[in-house]
């Protein structure tokens, strides 16, 4: 069986992490892409990975670059290149910068990779994946942002911390952009089939669901000198073994939702079916007053970013 080919461009923190998990589960052979300035660190992170292989059993082939050549016929491409935010940083401080890194990088994946699957991980996650849809020209089930993978993981791991129960019967759901406005579901959160409301007080419940909103900047603020890596980059894996092995998983991903939601034409957070072809359907649901309410409050933020965005490209 043909192995699957994996790009993962910027092999800072998070790309160097994406690799690691997506090789440790065999998903297929990863080359991982960084600037020229970067030198030899790229191909420095893909040996040494590669020299894990015997001591954890995979066979995944990585390779370390500068350039695109050897990114050619990707079947998914994560985008994690550009900068992240330090403590005081909001992910929108990172606009600018990383609008031009993202626009660049799916330029050149265009063309040597066309008919690959994006994954755009680069933040502020939203808009990014809307640059990165509008410059490869890719149809949008192609193109993908991962930020709910992460935060519902997040939201979680609280829940289960809270509960005393182990994190894999916590079964949640978390829509909207990948910023302070998110929107936690508890009403589709539940423990063991359980419904989350009927094990925690309403109060403890909004805190944690408070936690899992600020649940970046908590990491940030820890770290110091830059922001989270490992749990973005297995929620990357988990994307990219949904694609690889058509998985059709049903978790949440930004996704471009036009009629959907009422969205009108942006990326953002919704539940989606996720195989080879991409984002295969755009799961709706009936929200809630309160629910529609701040998924539209998510929204608009998630637009006027975009339109921040749109202005600094055409300046
Ligand atoms: P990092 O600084 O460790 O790595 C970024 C890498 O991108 C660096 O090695 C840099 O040289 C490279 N890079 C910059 N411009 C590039 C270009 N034009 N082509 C190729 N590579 C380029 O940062 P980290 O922690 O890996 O974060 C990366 C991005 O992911 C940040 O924007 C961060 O905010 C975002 N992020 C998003 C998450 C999400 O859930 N969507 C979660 C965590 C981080
Ligand atoms: C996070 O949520 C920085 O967006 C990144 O950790």
């Amino acid at each position: 069986m043909k192995r699957a080919k994996i790009t993962v461009v910027g092999a800072g923190n998070v790309g160097a992490t994406t690799a690691h998990w997506c090789a440790a589960a065999e998903l297929g052979d990863i080359v991982l892409v960084d600037i020229p300035q970067t030198e030899d660190m790229p191909k420095g992170k893909a040996l040494d990975l590669m020299q894990s292989s015997p001591i954890m059993g995979f066979d995944s082939q990585i390779v370390g670059t500068t350039g695109y050549e050897e990114t050619a016929g990707s079947d998914v491409v994560v985008i994690t290149a550009g900068i992240p935010r330090k403590p005081g940083m909001s992910r929108d401080d990172l606009l600018s910068t990383n609008a031009k890194i993202v626009a660049s990088v799916t330029e050149q994946i265009a063309k040597t990779s066309p008919d690959a699957c994006l994954i755009v991980v680069s933040n502020p996650l939203d808009a990014m994946v809307q640059q990165a849809y509008k410059t490869s020209g890719f149809p949008q089930n192609r193109v993908m942002g991962q930020a709910g993978v992460l935060d519902t993981a997040r939201y979680r791991t609280f829940i289960a911390m809270e509960l005393g129960v182990s994190v894999e019967d916590v079964s949640a759901l978390l829509m909207g952009g990948h910023g302070d406005t998110m929107v936690p579901m508890p009403t589709c959160t539940s423990v063991g089939g359980i419904p989350v409301r009927r094990l925690m007080s309403e109060e403890r419940l909004n805190e944690i669901v408070d936690r899992a909103r600020k649940g970046g900047a908590e990491i940030v603020g820890l770290l110091k000198t830059g922001s989270a890596y490992y749990a973005p980059a297995a929620a990357c894996a988990q994307m990219v073994e949904a694609i690889v092995k058509d998985k059709k998983r049903l978790i949440p991903c930004a996704a471009y939702c036009d009629n959907e939601y009422g969205v009108g034409g942006y990326y953002v957070g919704v539940p989606v079916v996720l195989g080879a072809g991409g984002v295969e359907k755009v799961v709706e649901l009936d929200l809630d007053e309160q629910e529609q309410r701040d998924f539209q409050t998510s929204v608009d933020a998630v637009k006027e970013l975009v339109a921040e965005m749109d202005k600094l490209m055409s300046a």
